[in-house]
C-alpha cells in the first residue's frame, strides 16, 4: 500500500479557508485536483452536510474518479456530495423541476447527422453569398458552419452584441474606416499606389458580410431545432440559465441548496458554464466558492474557453483570495524547467499581467516529490532522419522499457503499463502506434472509440445490410462479404461468378445475387445455397420485424457474432463494433419511429459521406496497457513515462486541414488576432503534454516523411542549444526498406492473454446492482455476454419494456412536479404527458401501440386515486440512484423507484413494475420470482446502510393492477441472506466463473438470444 499523502502548507491553507471566494491558481502537478478532493474530505470530516457541497468538473470520467476516490476514503457519506459536469448538473435541474421547464416529453438531444441535415436546410434558405466554396459545392462548409454556430451558442451572445462586435472589433469595422480614410487622404495628396489598400478593403467588407451571413444561419438553425423538438448540450445549459435569469426565486432555491461550491479545471470553462457558476454564487447566501485552475492549460478554446476567464472571475469577486502553489509533486526538475521554457514563449500569459504580480502568482515550479526528483534525468530529445525510423525506434524503446527492470510497477509490485503513455496531436497517429505496439505483443489502450466503419465485424454487418437493401449496387460489398468469414465461399465458385458476370447476360440482372441464383454446379454447393437462403430469409424477416431485431437476427443467422466471438484476434474490438451496431440501430429506431432497414442504411451512408464517425464506446476503465491518448485527452492525468513524438511543423502549425476552416466567428468574437491566439493555444497544448510526465519525458521529431522534408515545430526551434539528453539517429538513403521491414515485422501476439487481461480488468470494475446480480444468478454465461462483453442482445418483450420506461418516467415526473409545487398534478395533466409520451414511443406494430395506450390509460386512471393519497411531504425521494454502499470491500449500486417516510419515522421502499402481477408467495427464495425478492432485499439493505434510516416495508407496486401489489416486511435473516448472496456473487464473478446454467427444455436457454453462441462453448 502507498503511504497516506498529507497536504503541504499552501495546500492546507487552501483547504482551510472555507468561507468566501478562493482561487487556487497554480501550475500543473502542484496538487490542484488533490486539494479539491482533500477539501471535500475535510469538510465531510468536520461534519459539513455532504449534500450542501457542489463540485463541478470537466468530464464524466473526472467526476467518476473523484466520486470513487471520495467514497473509498470517506465511505457512503461521500456519495451524497454532488459531483457533476456542467451538462449533467443542468440536466438534473431540468429533470427535478419539471414544472419550471415546460419541455415537451418528446424533446431529445440532436445527433451529428441531424445537425448536418438541418444545416443543409439552413444553407438552402439563407443562401450565403460570401463564402466561396471550392467547385461551387454550396454544402462545402456545412460541417464548419455547425461548428461555428455551436461556438456562438457557447458564447451566449445575442444579436445586438454580435453586431456590436463587428462594429468594434479592430480587425473589422474600425480597420475598414481607418483604411478608407487613409486611401482618401492619400488620394487627396495625389498618391495613386493604393492597390494593396483597396484589396484589404474588399477583404474586410467581405468578412463583415460573411459574419452577418453566419448570424443568419445561426438564427435559421436555432429555429429549426425548436421546430423539431431538438436540443443540444449548450441548450441544456441555456435553458437553465434562462430560468435562472427569469425567475430569481427559482435560482435562489437551487443555489441555496448548497453552501460550498468547488470547480476543477476552471481555466477551461466557457461563457455558458461560467454563467452557471456566477448565477449560483451571486444568488447564494454565503457565496463560498473555491476554483482551481491554471491559465497555462487552456486547451479547450475551440469549445469557447478563453484567456480572460480567470481575470473575469477576479473582476467579479474582487475579494477573492488567490493562492498559488509552487511545489510540484508530479515531475522532476528538468521536466519542469523545460516546460517553463516552452510556455514562457507565450507572451499573453497571466504571469506577465501586472495585476497578477501583486498577487504573488509565480508559475515557476520546484520539484518536491523526493521519490520522483531522485530520478532526475534530462529530457530526452530524439532526432531522426525519417518518420518511419522514429516510430520504429519509439516502439522499440517502449518494448525495451517494459522488458527491463525500469518498467513501472503498481502498489502490488506488478508491472503496470498504464504508467507509460504516448501522446499525439492527431488520432490517426495514435492508430499507427496502436498497430505497431500490438505487433510487438504490447497491450495498448486508446482513449477513444473506433469508427464502426473501420472494424471488421461491423463492416461485415454494414455490407450485409447494403446487399439486403439493394443488391444491384452491392457488388463491391458482396465481393468482400463472400470471401470473408463467416460466408467464405469456395474460391473456384467465386471465380465462376466473376466469369459469368463478365458475360453480361441479358436474361437476368447482372448482380452477384441474381447470378448466384441462376447458376449451378458449384464446388461447394452448400455454402452458396446457405448464403442465398439466409439472404432471402433475412429480407423476409426484416419486413416484419423491428430494425434492432433484424440486426440481431442477422448476427445470429449469418454467424457473424459467433465468428468474432471465436476469433481471438482483436476480439474485444470486434465485439464492441457489433455492440455499437445494435445500439445505433436501437437509437435510430427510437428517433425515427417508422424507420425501415432502407432508412437505416441511408443513415449509415450519410454518416460515411459526411465523415461523421459512429464510434464504439470509450472504454472507461484504465487497463494495464500502454496509454495512447491525444493531448486533449491527457488533461489532468499523469504518467511515469511520456513520449511526445512527431513534433514537426506540419503537424503543429499547418491549419489548412479540411474541417478546420477558419470562418469568421473567431475574429468577431475575439479581440486578439487568430494567429496569435492559435500560437498561444498550441503552446499550451504542448505544455500540457510535457507536464503529464513524472520522470522520463521523450520528445522527438524527424527530418523527412515519405520523401517529403519535415522540420521541428517552431515552438521548439529556440531549443537548439538546450540541455537535453540529445540523440541523433543517422539515416541513409537505403534505410527506408530496412525501416519498412522493421515496421511490419511482428511477433506472435498473444491475443488470448490480451483478451483475458481486459476481461479481468472489466470484472474488477463491475459494480453489482440488483438487476446485474439477478442476471448473474439466472445464468452466469449470459451475464458474461451482456454485462462483461456488453453485447446486450437480451431481447425480451421490447414493447413491454418501452411501456415500462414510459410509465416510470411519467410517475417520476408527476412526483417531482408534486414535490416542486407542493401539490399533485391533475390526472388530466398526467394523461396529457402520457399521450405525448406514447406517441413518442416506438412499438413493433400499430396494434401493440393501441394495446399499450389502452393499458396505460386504464392503469393511470385506476392508480391515480391511490397515487395522490400519500401526502407529498411523505415522499422522501423518487428514482434515487445510490452508489458507494460497500459490502466486503465491493461497492454496490442501484436505483430505488420510490421512497416514503412513514409516520413512525421509518421508511418504505417501492419498485414500480408493469406487466402481469405475481403473487406475493412467488416473491421469495425458491419462488418463481426469486429475482424480485432479491431486488427488494437489496434495496432495504443498501438504503439502510446508506442512510442509517430504518426501512419497515418494501414492496412492488404493479402500476396496471395496483390492488395486487406486493408488500413485504423483511427481518435480519433476509438481510443476512442478501448480504451473503452479494458476497457470494462477487466472489464468483471475480473468480471468472461464467459457466452456463445447464440446458433443459424449459430452462433459461429457451428464449435466450445467445443460445447458438453458447453452444459453441468458445468462452
Ligand atoms: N502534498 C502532496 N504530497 C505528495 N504528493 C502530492 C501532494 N499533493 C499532490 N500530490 C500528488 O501530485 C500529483 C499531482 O497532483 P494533481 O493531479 O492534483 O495536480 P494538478 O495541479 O491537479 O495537476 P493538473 O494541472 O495537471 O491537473 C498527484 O500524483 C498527487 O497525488
Ligand atoms: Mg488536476
Amino acid at each position: 500500500m502507498s503511504a497516506v499523502i498529507t497536504p503541504n502548507e499552501m495546500q492546507q491553507k487552501a483547504i482551510d479557508i472555507l468561507k468566501g471566494q478562493v482561487m487556487l491558481l497554480a501550475g500543473p502537478g502542484t496538487g490542484k485536483t488533490f486539494t479539491v478532493i482533500h477539501r471535500i474530505e475535510k469538510m465531510l470530516a468536520d461534519g459539513i452536510e455532504p449534500s450542501s457541497i457542489l463540485c463541478l468538473t470537466y468530464s464524466d470520467a473526472a467526476a467518476n474518479e473523484m466520486r470513487q476516490r471520495l467514497i473509498k476514503k470517506m465511505g457512503v457519506i461521500a456519495s451524497s456530495v454532488d459531483i457533476y459536469t456542467y451538462h449533467s448538473f443542468c440536466n438534473d435541474i431540468i429533470k427535478t423541476n419539471p414544472s419550471q421547464f415546460d419541455l415537451s416529453m418528446n424533446v431529445r438531444v440532436i445527433n451529428d447527422t441531424e445537425k448536418i441535415s438541418l444545416m443543409k436546410e439552413c444553407i438552402d434558405e439563407v443562401k450565403p453569398q460570401y463564402f466561396a466554396p471550392p467547385r461551387g459545392d454550396r454544402y462545402y462548409f456545412t460541417k464548419n458552419f455547425v461548428g461555428h454556430i455551436e461556438k456562438l451558442k457557447a458564447r451566449r451572445i445575442n444579436k445586438e452584441e454580435y453586431l456590436e462586435r463587428i462594429e468594434t472589433n479592430p480587425t473589422l469595422m474600425p480597420r475598414l474606416k481607418e483604411l478608407e480614410s487613409e486611401i482618401y487622404e492619400r488620394e487627396q495628396q495625389g498618391e495613386t499606389r493604393n492597390k494593396g489598400r483597396y484589396q484589404e478593403v474588399e477583404k474586410i467588407k467581405s468578412n463583415i458580410e460573411r459574419a452577418k451571413e453566419l448570424w443568419a444561419l445561426y438564427e435559421a438553425y436555432s429555429e429549426k431545432m425548436i421546430l423539431n423538438s431538438l436540443i443540444d448540450f449548450s441548450d441544456m445549459i441555456n435553458f437553465v440559465l434562462d430560468e435562472f435569469e427569469k425567475d430569481a426565486a427559482f435560482l435562489r432555491e437551487v443555489s441555496n441548496k448548497y453552501t460550498y461550491f468547488l470547480v476543477d479545471e476552471y481555466q477551461d470553462t466557457n461563457d455558458l458554464q461560467n454563467a452557471i457558476i456566477f448565477n449560483l454564487v451571486d444568488a447564494n447566501k454565503e457565496k463560498n466558492i473555491f476554483v482551481v485552475g491554471d491559465d497555462d492549460q487552456i486547451i479547450y478554446g475551440f469549445q469557447g474557453a478563453r484567456i480572460d476567464t480567470i481575470e473575469n472571475f477576479l473582476d467579479k469577486y474582487p475579494d477573492t483570495q488567490v493562492i498559488c502553489l509552487q511545489e510540484n509533486n508530479r515531475s522532476t526538475q528538468s521536466i519542469l524547467d523545460f516546460s517553463y521554457s516552452v510556455i514562457t514563449q507565450d507572451k499573453t500569459r497571466l504571469e506577465n499581467n501586472p495585476r497578477f504580480k501583486d498577487k504573488n502568482v509565480s508559475k515557476k515550479l520546484t520539484a518536491s516529490n523526493k521519490k520522483i526528483s531522485e530520478q532526475n534525468k534530462k529530457v530526452r530529445m530524439f532526432h531522426f532522419g525519417e518518420a518511419l525510423q522514429e516510430t520504429n525506434h519509439i516502439v522499440d524503446d517502449v518494448k525495451a522499457l517494459i522488458d527491463s527492470d525500469n518498467c513501472p510497477k503498481n502498489d502490488d509490485g506488478e508491472r503496470d503499463l498504464s504508467k507509460i503513455s504516448i501522446i499525439t496531436k492527431k488520432r490517426a497517429e495514435l492508430q499507427m502506434y496502436a498497430e505497431m505496439l500490438k505487433g510487438k505483443n504490447i497491450p495498448i489502450q486508446i482513449d477513444d472509440g473506433r469508427s464502426i466503419f473501420s472494424i471488421r465485424s461491423s463492416i461485415l454487418i454494414y455490407f450485409y445490410l447494403k446487399a439486403m437493401t439493394n443488391k444491384i449496387y452491392a457488388d463491391d460489398k458482396l465481393f468482400g462479404l463472400l470471401l470473408a468469414e463467416p460466408f467464405k465461399i469456395n474460391l473456384e465458385d467465386y471465380n465462376k461468378i466473376l466469369k459469368e458476370k463478365q458475360l453480361f447476360r441479358t436474361d437476368i440482372p447482372n448482380d452477384f445475387i441474381s447470378l448466384m441464383e441462376a447458376m449451378n454446379d458449384w464446388k461447394d454447393e452448400e455454402r452458396i445455397q446457405n448464403f442465398l437462403k439466409t439472404y432471402y430469409d433475412l429480407k423476409e424477416y426484416a419486413s416484419n420485424n423491428s430494425l434492432r431485431n433484424t440486426i440481431i437476427e442477422i448476427l445470429n443467422r449469418t454467424g457473424i457474432l459467433v465468428t468474432f466471438h471465436k476469433e481471438l484476434k482483436n476480439k474485444m474490438e470486434n465485439l464492441m463494433g457489433i455492440k455499437k451496431f445494435i445500439d445505433e440501430a436501437t437509437d435510430f429506431e427510437k428517433i425515427n419511429r417508422t424507420a425501415s432497414l432502407v432508412d437505416f442504411v441511408r443513415y449509415l451512408d450519410d454518416c460515411l459521406i459526411n465523415e461523421i464517425d459512429i464510434t464504439t464506446d470509450k472504454n472507461p476503465i484504465i487497463q494495464n496497457a500502454v496509454q495512447l491518448t491525444t493531448y486533449h485527452g491527457s488533461k489532468g492525468r499523469e504518467f511515469d513515462f511520456v513520449y511526445l513524438p512527431n513534433l514537426i511543423s506540419k503537424n503543429w502549425e499547418d491549419f489548412s486541414m479540411p474541417g478546420e476552416y477558419r470562418l469568421i466567428t473567431d475574429e468577431v468574437l475575439d479581440k486578439e488576432t487568430e494567429l496569435k491566439r492559435k500560437d498561444s493555444e498550441l503552446l499550451k497544448l504542448l505544455f500540457v503534454g510535457i507536464t503529464r510526465a513524472k520522470h522520463t519525458l521523450t520528445i522527438s521529431f524527424s527530418d523527412m516523411n515519405n520523401g517529403k522534408a519535415n522540420q521541428i515545430t517552431k515552438y521548439l526551434t529556440g531549443f537548439a542549444g538546450y540541455d537535453f539528453d540529445k540523440q541523433t539517429f543517422e539515416y541513409q538513403e537505403g534505410d527506408f526498406v530496412n525501416e519498412f521491414v522493421r515496421s511490419i515485422s511482428r511477433d506472435v501476439y498473444d491475443n488470448k492473454q490480451a483478451f483475458l487481461n481486459e476481461i479481468k480488468e472489466r470484472v474488477k470494475n463491475t459494480v453489482l446492482s440488483p438487476s446485474r446480480m439477478n442476471d448473474y444468478l439466472s445464468c452466469p454465461r449470459k451475464f458474461y455476454y451482456t454485462k462483461i462483453l456488453n453485447i446486450d442482445m437480451e431481447d425480451g418483450d421490447w414493447d413491454n419494456a418501452n411501456f415500462g420506461t414510459l410509465m416510470h418516467e411519467l410517475l417520476e415526473k408527476a412526483v417531482r412536479t408534486a414535490k416542486d409545487r407542493g401539490k399533485y398534478p391533475e390526472l388530466s395533466d398526467i394523461m396529457k404527458d402520457f399521450n405525448i409520451g406514447i406517441n413518442g414511443t416506438r412499438f413493433t406494430s400499430e396494434a401493440k401501440k393501441e394495446q399499450f395506450e389502452r393499458l396505460g390509460k386504464q392503469a393511470l386512471e385506476s392508480y391515480y386515486p391511490h397515487f395522490i393519497q400519500i401526502p407529498v411531504e411523505r415522499i422522501e425521494d423518487i428514482e434515487l440512484n445510490f452508489y458507494g454502499v460497500e459490502v466486503d470491500g465491493n461497492l454496490i449500486t442501484g436505483q430505488i423507484d420510490r421512497i416514503e417516510k412513514n409516520n413512525d419515522g421509518t421508511y418504505s421502499l417501492y419498485d414500480y413494475k408493469t406487466g402481469v402481477p405475481v403473487p406475493a408467495g412467488q416473491v421469495a427464495v425458491g419462488g418463481y420470482k426469486e429475482g424480485y425478492y432479491n431486488q427488494l432485499c437489496f434495496y432495504k439493505y443498501a438504503y439502510e446502510k446508506l442512510s442509517g434510516k430504518k426501512v419497515s416495508q418494501v414492496g412492488i407496486i404493479y402500476i396496471e393492477e395496483h390492488q395486487r401489489s406486493v408488500y413485504k416486511n423483511f427481518d435480519s435473516s433476509d438481510m443476512e441472506y442478501i448480504e451473503n448472496l452479494i458476497k457470494e456473487t462477487y466472489k464468483n464473478i471475480k473468480a471468472l466463473n461464467f459457466d452456463p446454467i445447464p440446458e433443459d427444455e424449459n430452462g433459461p436457454c429457451r428464449f435466450c438470444a445467445y443460445k447458438q453462441l453458447c453452444r459453441l462453448d468458445v468462452l
